[in-house]
């Protein structure tokens, strides 16, 4: 068995492990990513990437904001269409210059992975079955295996990145680990098309058939998803038929204008609110999508990584440059702050923007309601703006 000895051992080579063990490095803290799968395979997902301004910000703290200012857009508001008709919530204007900046999930992981690269940053790629162990002591450890061997990584801390379907959780004992649900029994039908988007900002859809979503990725490649069921089967949508439900929900403007091409991408994607308390237990800590998960209505699942790393990682600074164990103290709470409240948001734009099969025709009444409430208020379209943008980091 190989022996490594680290300050932090990472388990999820995603957004938030890369995030993390990049910011450790450029302050002298040390760490051992283990990703379960390739590189090639965790950069082939297709994510979001409406990046809120602190992710921005954390994004340049680490020395990968080169080529996002090369090649991102900046969406200084959106577009709801319901009703036939087409609003647009201008974020900058209600809360005073506000944006939001696009750019792939993808480029984010693939810069974080060439800046670790060129740190030589530790990130172990196809580690098998990873382990934490001891994470009640002050000397806790990760297994894995890799090559037909057992590794072993002695570490100070343990940061579980490794997403919704990792192993950190279920290193916190059942009786301490408080989770929150729920499942919509809805799903988001999703393609990549090499045509020009339908127009420079994003288009939210609230329509009879199902909620709709018009974005992009750059000016010639277009995201775009329509409601579908929960096990709704991504080979029964042709290109044509595809492009045929999309336009019956789009308002006629931009039914008329779409530019419609090949698919390059299909895949079917399940709405899910999920947060686990507490976000700590001894020398483990939980970050990104391994303690919440949101519906991808209001793009939130990267910027609360982000967030969580922010807070994370300050923490772990913090310990090493002057034994302040505060920020670790409070990682959890402060981090279940600013989770907590984006749930929230997206929760309510996902009820506000789908045709819930549990919606009956006081809810359908309600949804109109408040989507004309939206638009005949300021406030209200401030508190969509302000959410939307991100709120602030503590
Ligand atoms: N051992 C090692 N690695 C693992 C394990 C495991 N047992 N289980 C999962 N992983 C890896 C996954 O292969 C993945 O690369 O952990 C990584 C987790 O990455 P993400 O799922 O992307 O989660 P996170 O880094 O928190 O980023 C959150 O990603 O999923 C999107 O919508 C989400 O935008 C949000 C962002
Ligand atoms: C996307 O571009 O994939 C995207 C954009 C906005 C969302 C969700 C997904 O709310």
């Amino acid at each position: 068995m190989s022996i490594t000895r680290t300050q932090v051992g990472v388990i999820g080579g995603g957004p938030a492990g890369l995030l993390l063990s990049q910011l450790l490095h450029l302050k002298g803290i040390s760490s051992v990513v283990l990703e379960r799968q390739s590189r090639d395979y965790v950069l082939a997902r297709i994510r979001a990437g409406v990046l809120e301004q602190g992710t921005v910000g954390l994004l340049h703290e680490a020395g990968v904001g080169a080529r996002l200012d090369r090649e991102s857009q900046t969406h200084e508001g959106f577009d709801i269409a319901f009703s036939g008709r087409r609003h647009r919530i201008d974020m900058a204007g209600l809360t005073g210059g506000g944006v939001v900046t696009v750019y792939g999930q993808t480029e984010v992981t693939r810069d974080l992975y060439e800046a670790r690269d060129a740190m030589s940053g530790v990130v172990i790629e196809e580690a098998d079955n990873v382990t934490p162990h001891n994470v009640e002591s002050d000397a806790p450890y990760l297994t894995y295996e890799k090559n037909d061997g057992i590794h072993r990584v002695d570490c100070d801390f343990i940061v579980g990145c490794d997403g919704f379907h990792g192993v950190s959780r279920s290193a916190i004992p059942e009786l301490v680990l408080k989770t929150f649900e729920r499942v919509y029994p809805i799903g988001w039908l999703g393609i990549l098309s090499k045509t020009p988007p339908i127009s420079h900002e994003n288009l939210y859809v609230r329509h009879d058939r199902g909620f709709a979503l018009c974005s992009q990725r750059s000016s010639i490649l277009s995201r775009y998803y329509v409601q579908c069921a929960v096990d709704e089967d991504p080979d029964e949508w042709p290109d044509e038929r595809f492009w045929e439900e999309l336009k019956a929900r789009l308002p006629e403007d931009a039914a008329a204008s779409i530019i419609t091409g090949p698919l390059v991408e299909k895949s079917v994607a399940p709405l899910r609110s999920f947060v686990v308390e507490p976000m700590r237990y001894g020398r483990l800590f939980l970050a990104g999508d391994a303690a919440h998960i949101v519906p991808p209505t209001g793009a939130k699942g990267l910027n609360l990584a982000a967030s969580d790393i922010h807070y994370l990682s300050q923490g772990l600074i913090h310990f090493y440059d002057r034994g302040d164990e505060q920020g670790l103290t409070n990682y959890s709470k402060i981090a279940l702050r600013r989770v907590w409240k984006a749930e929230r948001f997206s929760w309510w734009m996902t009820q506000l923007l789908h045709r819930l099969p549990e919606h009956g025709a006081f809810d359908r009444r309600i949804q109109e309601s408040e989507l004309e409430y939206l638009f005949s208020s300021k406030a209200a379209m401030t508190a969509l703006a302000e959410n939307y943008i991100g709120l602030p980091y503590e």
